[in-house]
């Protein structure tokens, strides 16, 4: 009877009976602590926890229920509230144990903290930049025209980055709203890409960087417009910034996009100096960049890429990154061009 009824909980469950003896466990009680199907039922030798322990001799002597933390370190990181609760039948005493899994809730929260933190810091610099400025222009550079030039200049610089983040942050929000409804209406990707293209041409030109494309004259997919420019413009636009020859030599920065098993495959490669792989997993968190300043003095926001990663998600497609120190980098997307399944 209570094997039934603890196998019928949804949270792992141990049942502790007389001298820590475990009497009942559900499967996800097994998969927690895969020592149980050895057949070990003793259980201080499948939970090691001094806490817990004592909760549950405390419990066994007649104490009332409790809640005690569960801190796994190994294999994974892994946070538990656990339910130490006795109850009594006719003959004997138990103790109930329901372990509550509260790693992903701590790590959402701690996501949401430091994004906060984050944004604040990256507005707040510039901001102080501002203010500098103003008093400045205030107090010593009063009369001195050429400085107030160069000091307007900085500001609206500042004032131009504020504007971006703001623009980035709102962007970011709002897919993520959206991001579980996909995008009804009909795009040509083409077209997109040669949109961006236009805008783009004469920072590659700046750059030193030839883009050589090959696409389709049209390639019509279920999609957001004004999202998929924002995908092609970052990935292009981060091709040319990070891709650039540092010299000032001539480079190249191929893009494609071609339709292949009911897929828009689109990619951006270009021939830098790439990116090392401990840095590729984190490359899509917000704010995250390999080196702060490069990406500041460019113009990036540090959002670009967590951008990408939302809005091919909502399209229900995927995003690959290759990179190999000094050789390059390449991203690429795979977007299903019809939205039916
Ligand atoms: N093609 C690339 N080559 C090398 N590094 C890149 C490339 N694209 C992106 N990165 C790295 O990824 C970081 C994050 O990119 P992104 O989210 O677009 O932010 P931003 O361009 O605003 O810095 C960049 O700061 C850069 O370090
Ligand atoms: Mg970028």
């Amino acid at each position: 009877m209570i094997d039934a009824f603890v196998e019928a909980l949804p949270n792992p469950v141990l049942v502790i009976g007389e001298a820590q003896r475990i009497g009942a466990f559900n499967t996800p009680a097994r998969v927690l602590f895969p020592i149980l199907a050895t057949g070990q039922r003793t259980l201080p030798l499948v939970v090691r926890s001094p806490d817990i322990l004592d909760a549950v001799n405390r419990a066994l002597q007649g104490g009332s229920a409790e809640t005690v933390n569960l801190h796994e370190r190994v294999p994974v990181e892994r946070l538990f509230k656990v339910y130490v609760a006795p109850f009594h039948t006719e003959a004997a005493r138990f103790v109930l144990l329901s372990f509550d899994d509260l790693t992903d809730a701590k790590r959402t929260e701690r996501m949401r903290v430091d994004f906060i933190a984050n944004a604040s810091h990256e507005l707040r610099t510039p901001l102080a930049s501002l203010l500098g400025f103003v008093e400045t222009l205030q107090g010593a550079a009063k009369d001195d025209p050429k400085a107030r030039e160069r000091f307007l200049s900085i500001m609206r610089d500042q004032g131009r980055r504020m504007a971006r983040l703001i623009d980035d942050l709102l962007s970011l929000s709002q897919i993520e709203r959206q991001e579980h409804v996909r995008p009804q209406s009909q795009v040509d990707f083409s077209e997109v890409i040669h949109q961006c293209l236009d805008a783009l041409s004469p920072v590659a030109r700046e750059a030193q960087v030839i883009l050589e494309v090959d696409i389709p004259a049209k390639l019509p997919i279920a999609g957001d417009r004004d999202e998929l420019i924002r995908v092609v413009e970052n990935l292009i636009e981060n091709a040319i910034k990070y891709g650039a020859d540092e010299d000032g030599a001539q480079t190249r920065v191929e893009i494609k996009l071609a339709l292949k098993d009911g897929q828009a495959h689109f990619s951006v490669r270009d021939h830098g100096a790439g990116i090392a792989p401990e840095h590729l997993p984190r490359l899509t968190e917000r704010f995250y960049r390999v080196d702060v300043g490069k990406s500041r003095a460019k113009g990036g926001t540090g959002l670009g890429l967590a951008l990408v990663k939302h809005i091919v998600a909502r399209h229900r497609g995927i995003l690959r990154i290759w990179s190999e120190p000094g050789r390059g980098a390449e991203f690429s997307i795979e977007i299903p061009i019809d939205n039916a399944a």
